[in-house]
């Protein structure tokens, strides 16, 4: 492993880590020397994940539950001795035009796409402020910057997510804690399954590299930002692996 991507000694908390992007940043996390704890709220998935990547532990916890939250996260400061490192990926993603769209269905990815960020931030920032150093990384979107048709929800969580990176980013960067965003395009994962094939089609079409990327292309844009020198500048910025679907 190279100086650039090397995290040993540090510690991180990676939500959604069970599955997909999270899980590629889980186990790149563990490559580059640092101590993790994945979280999910898919227990066994958690469990068995952090086995299989050489985690510390996997612990449950719904991001969207503020108690399931506060206890996740003091079981992993207990396991790790601190977080240095928090990763939100945790997420859910259905489709739906505004105008058949329940209430429900639009509360329900507020609540886990952006509130669960807030609670998780809520919780491990403090933490990271009082010894003066912290990395979060929040898993937003390229949808956020270009919207998408039937994901009115996603798209407004998503969009949300970059302006509480960036407003928390202000808050705490003199503190030794740097917020920032990573907003993938689309990644081959459970997620996007159950997408029709025909969008996933056209959407291919329209990418300038002419294909989905994968969990493990985004990871190392995550392992830079935790890193240190290559992350210490970066606040409060959203960082594109993206296929190149939006230039911003
Ligand atoms: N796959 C893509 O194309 C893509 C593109 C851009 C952004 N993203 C974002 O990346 C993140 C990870 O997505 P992915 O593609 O790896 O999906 P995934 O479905 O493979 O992984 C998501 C993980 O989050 C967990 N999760 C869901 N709800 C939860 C909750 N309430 N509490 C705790 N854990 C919960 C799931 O159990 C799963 O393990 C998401 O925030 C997603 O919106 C994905």
């Amino acid at each position: 492993m190279s100086a650039i991507a090397d995290l040993t000694g540090r510690t991180a908390l990676v939500t959604g880590g069970a599955s997909g992007i999270g899980r590629a940043i889980a186990e790149a996390f563990v490559a580059a020397g640092a101590r993790v704890v994945v979280l999910d709220h898919d227990a066994e998935a958690a469990e068995r994940t952090a086995q299989s990547i050489g985690a510390a532990a996997g612990v449950a916890a719904d991001v969207t539950d503020e108690q399931m939250v506060q206890c996740a996260v003091a079981v992993a400061e207990r396991l790790l001795g601190r977080i240095d490192v928090l990763v939100n990926s945790a997420g859910i993603l259905t489709q739906s035009p505004l105008v058949e769209m329940s209430a429900a269905q639009w509360q329900q990815t507020i609540d886990v796409d952006l509130t669960g960020v807030f609670l998780m931030c809520r919780h491990v920032v403090p933490g990271m402020v009082s010894r003066g150093y912290g990395r979060v990384i929040n898993i937003a979107s390229q949808l956020a910057i270009k919207g998408g048709a039937s994901l009115t929800h996603y798209c407004a969580a998503k969009a949300g997510v970059l302006g509480l990176t960036k407003a928390l980013a202000l808050e705490v960067a003199r503190d030794g804690v740097l917020v920032n965003a990573i907003a993938p395009g689309p990644i081959e994962t459970p997620l996007v399954d159950g997408i029709s094939e025909d969008w996933k089609r056209a959407k291919r079409a329209e990418l300038p590299l002419g294909r989905f990327g994968t969990p493990e292309e985004v990871a190392p844009t995550a392992v830079l930002l935790a890193s240190s020198p290559g992350g210490d500048l970066f606040v409060g910025q959203t960082l594109g692996p993206n296929s190149g679907d939006v230039m911003p």
